[in-house]
């Protein structure tokens, strides 16, 4: 049998404990970090999510209550009650490194298996085996400072958006459809054979169906499920900071936003920063950086060398002009640290990117060689050059496709890429700007028609709504996203509150009228009863958690985190679902008559 904790109560967390208590008694709780059995002498450092403080017994302890502490093991779970005293050996890497426990009262509450894994503040043990058993992880001092910061966070976030009147309302989680661009996740209808809801994608429809019901300023830490590939900064469900606000223009939504960000930054991590953050057209991020989220710490930027090369010889180039272009990047200096065997490596990353090639000239003092200089004329290469003010010591880089978005995708990863290599991108730097003016519309070749690219609910530039039916191309959006580090952390829009509009954004989108009833019927409806002009939009709560922590991964700030697969190593759902249940709910999986 274990013991209790009958007639002993807690008085002090282990961390917390300080020099001031010394002489006086303390009962301490926690989890074994460390147990050192010298035989007359033990020492047990305790810990619990403030620290860790040293138990002692010594000589001075009776035999059997040193037998039993001798006993303890690594994450046993104890109560522990004596005299605070002066510790003879001070350890400075621990806050209550002055003091110790004189233990007389020891209570083995639970004893604990070794664990798989050393439960230690930082770790190198593999991700996989960490989230089996993420319960033993979580108790890591790492996990529990990410999960204390990000409670700051969200507390800084109600509190912001508390004192600038916006309200918290909760939406409902089984939904119809709310289209972000990813798959729905689907739950079954019991009640209604046949029938079944979605998981929100996020509130987007009733945040704005809140405004129209006269709320004003709204706010939710809400969660959101996606059925998407993920990777490092996404999950199938996360958490987004959602913001809505009535008789708002995108001013007005950005300002409010930049100034969530300052007070987050001060309150959580005492970082002070500056705003308004700069803005940057779409059509110029891409085009300096090769990315709508740039990273802008750094240069490496983009030329386009379209012009000097559309009439030249070299097929790959000329042949990509008509309908793609030609861009290159000149890393400055670095002819010593690219190597034609690097280069190799660099043509195998922009070729996972559907790049067809990369194309290259290094001039170093030694000499030059290059990958296309032989098939072009000296004007041309002259040209290359200078566009690219290439001087001895560079590398050139070049993609062309007849796909835009291949060279910007291709470059726009290449000059990350070698940003991060080569050391350009400053140290604990927190980055902050929007992109603006996208375009309302992106073409989904697969489907042969234009999608929203952002949702179809966001507004049209009041000068290009003329151009809705005839160049969709050349719509811009009212919608922004807010980058931080090459990260889009936030993002969102002014949306329609005019239902002729909507219909016509609803035709140009391909949907017929039918359709949109069908799928967005209520929205419809409801915007026949008055709807003020409204906008807003949504952090990535684990993105915001991750970057201000310094995380590679969301991963690390997020409780119980699936994988690449999205599955739970823990629990190791998704799993099979038992005959009655699956009756119950009118299905029949496929799954096993296929096999
Ligand atoms: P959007 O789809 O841009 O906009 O999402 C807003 C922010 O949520 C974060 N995010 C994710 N984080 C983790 N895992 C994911 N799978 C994931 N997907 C998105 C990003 C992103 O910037 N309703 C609109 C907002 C609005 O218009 O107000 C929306 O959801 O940081
Ligand atoms: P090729 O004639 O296809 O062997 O191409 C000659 C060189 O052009 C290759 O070694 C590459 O360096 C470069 N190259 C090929 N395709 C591309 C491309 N799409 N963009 C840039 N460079 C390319």
């Amino acid at each position: 049998m274990a013991d209790t904790m009958q007639g002993l109560k807690r008085t002090d967390y282990c961390g917390e404990l300080l020099k001031s208590k010394i002489g006086k008694r303390a009962a301490v709780c926690g989890f074994v970090q460390k147990i050192r059995d010298k035989g007359s002498l033990v020492f047990i450092d305790l810990r619990d999510r403030t620290g860790i403080v040293q138990l002692v017994f010594d000589g001075g302890t009776p035999k059997e209550l040193l037998e039993k502490a001798a006993g303890v093991r690594a994450e046993y779970v104890l109560a522990a009650a004596g005299a605070v005293r002066e510790r003879a050996s001070k350890n400075p890497e621990l806050a209550t490194g002055d003091i110790e426990i004189f233990v007389d009262d020891l209570r083995i509450l639970s004893k604990a298996e070794t664990p798989p894994f050393e439960i230690t503040q930082t770790t190198n043990v593999n991700e996989e085996l960490r989230l089996k058993h993420r319960y033993l992880d979580l108790r890591r001092g790492e996990m529990q400072h990410a999960m204390i910061m990000r409670h700051k966070i969200v507390k800084a976030a109600r509190d912001f958006y508390d004192a600038n009147g916006f309200l918290e309302i909760e939406t409902p989680q089984l939904i119809k459809s709310t289209p972000e661009g990813a798959r729905d996740y689907l739950v079954p209808s019991r009640v209604h054979p046949g029938e079944f809801y979605a998981l929100p994608q996020s509130p987007q429809l009733y945040k704005q169906l809140l405004m129209l019901s006269g709320y004003d300023r709204y706010m939710q830490i809400a969660r959101c499920f996606r059925d998407e590939d993920l990777r490092a900064d996404r999950q199938p469900e996360f958490t987004q900071i959602d913001v809505e606000m009535s008789f708002a223009d995108e001013d007005d939504v950005m300002k409010v936003n930049e100034e969530f960000i300052k007070h987050v930054f001060h309150k959580v991590l005492e970082v002070e920063i500056p705003t308004p953050f700069r803005r940057i057209p779409y059509r110029e991020a891409m085009n300096r950086f090769g990315s709508d989220k740039p990273d802008m710490r750094f240069g490496l930027e983009l030329c386009d060398l379209t012009g000097q090369l559309q009439s030249c010889e070299f097929k790959v180039f000329s042949g990509a002009v008509k309908t793609g272009s030609v861009r290159g990047i000149n890393v400055k200096g670095a002819v010593d640290k690219l190597s034609r065997k690097e280069i190799d490596k660099l043509v195998e990353l922009v070729k996972t990117y559907k790049a067809k090639g990369l194309a290259f000239l290094r001039i170093s003092l030694e000499g030059e060689s290059s990958s296309y200089e032989k098939f072009l004329s000296e004007d041309e290469k002259n040209a290359v050059r200078q566009a690219l003010q290439a001087e001895t010591g560079d590398v050139l880089l070049i993609v062309a496709d007849p796909d835009n978005s291949v060279v910007f995708d291709a470059l726009g990863a290449l000059r990350r890429h070698l940003g991060e290599k080569l050391g350009l991108i400053p140290e604990n730097s927190f980055d902050f700007l929007w992109v603006v003016d996208f375009p309302l519309f992106e073409y989904d070749a697969e489907e042969n028609r234009y999608a929203a690219k952002h949702h179809p609910f966001t507004a049209p530039a009041p000068l290009d709504i003329g151009k809705l039916e005839s160049e969709p191309q050349n719509v811009r959006a009212r919608a922004y996203d807010m980058i931080l580090n090459g990260c889009e952390i936030g993002g969102g829009s002014i949306r329609i509150n005019d239902m002729d509009l909507q219909r016509r954004m609803f035709a140009a989108l391909g949907l017929s009228e039918e359709t949109a009833k069908e799928r967005f019927g209520f929205l419809l409806d409801a915007f026949q009863y008055g709807v003020p002009p409204h906008g807003g939009m949504a952090f990535g709560l684990d993105r915001l958690v991750m970057l201000m922590l310094g995380k590679a991964s969301i991963r690390d700030v997020i409780a119980f985190p699936k994988v690449q697969n999205a599955r739970d190593l823990m629990t190791g759902c998704p799993s099979e679902a038992d005959g009655k249940s699956l009756d119950e709910l009118h299905i029949r999986t496929c799954i096993h008559e296929s096999k």
